[in-house]
């Protein structure tokens, strides 16, 4: 069994949860229950990033303490987690006592190193990042990724010596090129760092909101570093008792988008080479989705509520929907047209028709008994090489985190199946009894074959695919779900098919 390790960022408590921190923590629990379903020991982190100037910003907006807002906040999200289907091991915040103690624990060894110095420094910072930028890097004078300008900003501050990092980080990204993932992405932290990189300053004095640098109680720590230490500081106190930092650190994989690459691909390594850990297995960086082509976030102010379209379809088209639109690593654009064709095409017409006829049929010729054929039988030998193959292929293309490749090639399979109701037609071979044998195989067939489908779908639509299994009379207990019992003999003949009503009800698409 191996360990697996992945986590979505700490999401700012400057504003609700949105669409954007939606697409993440899905795409994450999905890998997540892929794994788990290989039979890896997976821990998924989620969580909340509390500190800094924004948070009580926001929270002096609405006339209400830090703590109090966050607080608050804090629960949206993780109601959100919970709204979304994802099944987060734990659920971190940066003001929890134990992580606090582990990041001055962190800067201190960093201190103790020799990587942080006392220095006087003037930047350009943006409120919105949380982060310097160089002069070169404005657009027209202003943040690239807000379109605000920066603010000047003065103060006596500890800076680590990141720079004394550049030539092991290019040398470990050479080395390492497919350590953040995608290409272009890798491509782009490489560049970063041999353009030169700066020392940063890791603490703010005119700020109490933050945790206190261990040896100057008059700073706290820059909000950045006390999040980006989330991904360690986490296991050590997640489970109380337990060292889950021996369990499962080097994380393999933390997911995020191209908005906080910088952080995760350059800061994030020199901070862990200077602590003295090792470095995490990789990093995943998704698109940006876009709604009436720019991207969706609270400083834009074109939010979207994901709750909306959950409550009214439930959460598992809204999982399919997002993977199988937005190809997993680009932009993309997403829309509620979009969102209802596809559910009807594809949810209603495709997988849903695939399952009720199927259902439907083995009620009208086998009494609702699936029929305890041979699933070895020879006819079925396309069938099932189509099935494993299918298997196979997702598979490679989910440890691979190509999210929307997996599906599709599962979506090519479910395609298939119904391209076979068309050529066995079974209501034909149900007239003629001498052919009892063959309408036997066939019913048993789309049982076997939806069957792997269902087991494949799972980590992106968990519910449906559960639902699937039931309503075909297959076991469906967590180990049945595990991948290694995703093979065509794995078919269960003699239960009971349930008619039940349409998986996924049309939708009256949404007239302009
Ligand atoms: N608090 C930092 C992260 C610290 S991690 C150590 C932060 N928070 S955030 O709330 O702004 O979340 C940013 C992340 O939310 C993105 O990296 C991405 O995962 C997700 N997204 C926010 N808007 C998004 C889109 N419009 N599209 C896709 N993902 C988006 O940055």
């Amino acid at each position: 069994m191996s360990r697996f390790y992945l986590t979505t960022p700490i999401y700012y408590l400057n504003g609700e949860p949105h669409f954007g921190h939606a697409y993440t923590t899905i795409a994450t629990d999905i890998v997540a229950r892929y794994h788990r379903q290989k039979g890896d020991d997976v821990f998924f982190l989620t969580g909340t990033d509390e500190h800094g100037n924004k948070v009580a910003q926001a929270a002096a907006e609405r006339g209400l303490s830090p703590r109090e807002h966050v607080d608050e906040l804090s629960q949206k999200f993780r109601e959100m987690t919970a709204t979304v289907d994802a099944t987060a091991d734990f659920f971190m915040r940066t003001t929890d006592a134990g992580h606090e103690r582990f990041v001055q624990d962190f800067v201190q060894r960093m201190y103790d190193n020799g990587d942080i110095e006392k220095r006087s420094y003037g930047g350009l910072y943006c409120t919105h990042c949380e982060g310097f930028w160089k002069e070169d890097d404005l657009v027209d004078g202003n943040c690239p990724d807000h379109g605000v300008p920066p603010e000047w900003l003065e103060e006596e501050n500890y800076y680590f010596l990141l720079s004394r990092y550049q030539d092991r980080l290019s040398v470990f990204l050479r080395a390492n090129p497919d350590w953040v993932r995608p290409k272009t992405r890798h491509n782009e932290a490489l560049s970063f760092v041999e353009r030169g990189l700066d020392d940063i300053s890791i603490s703010r004095e005119t700020l109490t909101w933050g945790v206190p640098v261990p040896w100057d109680s008059r700073q706290v720590i820059y909000v950045w570093v006390d999040a980006l230490i989330n991904y360690l500081s986490a296991l050590t106190y997640a489970r109380p008792g337990e060292d889950l930092v021996k369990r499962y650190w080097p994380a393999q994989v933390h997911l995020m988008s191209k908005d906080i690459l910088k952080f995760h691909a350059v800061i994030w390594p020199a901070l862990l080479m200077s602590a003295g850990y090792e470095l995490p297995e990789g990093e995943f960086i998704h698109g940006y989705l876009l709604m009436g082509g720019e991207k969706m976030s609270k400083t834009r102010g074109n939010v979207l509520d994901p709750f909306a379209v959950i409550e009214e379809h439930g959460v598992d088209p809204l999982r399919f929907y997002l993977i199988r639109e937005v190809n997993f690593g680009s932009d993309g654009a997403i829309s509620l047209e979009g969102f209802e064709q596809r559910y009807n095409n594809e949810l209603a017409n495709e997988l849903g028709n695939l399952v009720s006829r199927s259902v439907s049929m083995i009620g009208k010729y086998r009494g609702g008994m699936v029929p305890a054929a041979d699933p070895g039988a020879v006819a079925l030998a396309e069938l099932r090489e189509q099935g494993e193959a299918m298997v196979a292929r997702s598979g490679e293309r989910f440890d691979a985190l190509e999210l929307t490749a997996a599906l599709e090639a599962i979506w090519e399979y479910v395609r298939r199946l119904n391209r076979y109701v068309e050529e066995e037609a079974p209501w034909r071979l149900a007239k003629d009894e001498t052919l009892a044998g063959r309408l036997d195989e066939v019913l048993l067939g789309l049982v076997a074959g939806q069957r792997l489908a269902a087991l494949c779908l799972y980590p992106v639509v968990p519910g449906t695919a559960v639902e699937i299994l039931r309503r075909l009379g297959q076991p469906r207990s967590e180990s049945d779900l595990l991948l290694d019992k995703a093979v065509w003999g794995g078919v269960t003949g003699g239960g009971v098919a349930d008619p039940a009503p349409p998986l996924f009800p049309r939708i009256e698409t949404t007239k302009e």
